[in-house]
């Protein structure tokens, strides 16, 4: 294990949670971190009453980028939309439970990104 990066975040990032491209999306947005040019996408199943009922990611990235979409993706699912917008920069990090320097915010706030661009 390195000095960067946990254990958690090695594990989500050689097997991701929730990838791939999920059928009958309704939602879903790319968006990629122009400092490195990696990318993430997010699909998204937006249920009536506004609920996240499935969710998925497809991308190419650091550790970080890719960890944390998978991380990400396991926390919205079956979560309300509405708590989905409000997710905080802290509120992401705290799930990474790794301190992340200001060089890696991108990487860390690739897949959050993505996602509130997905259900705007
Ligand atoms: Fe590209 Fe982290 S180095 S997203």
């Amino acid at each position: 294990m390195s000095d960067i990066y946990s254990e958690i975040i090695l594990d989500h990032y050689k097997k991701p949670h929730n990838a791939g491209h999920i059928k009958h999306d309704t939602n879903h947005a790319e968006e990629d971190n122009p400092l490195c040019g990696d990318n993430i996408k997010i699909y998204i199943k937006v249920s009536d009453k506004k609920i996240i009922e499935d969710i998925s990611f497809e991308g190419e990235g650091c550790a970080i980028s890719q960890a944390s979409a998978s991380i990400l993706t396991d926390f919205l699912k079956g979560k309300p939309v509405a708590q989905a917008k409000k997710i905080t920069t802290e509120q992401m990090y705290d799930m990474l439970k790794i301190e992340i320097s200001p060089a890696r915010s991108k990487c860390a706030l690739l897949a959050l990104r993505t996602v509130k661009s997905a259900l705007s």
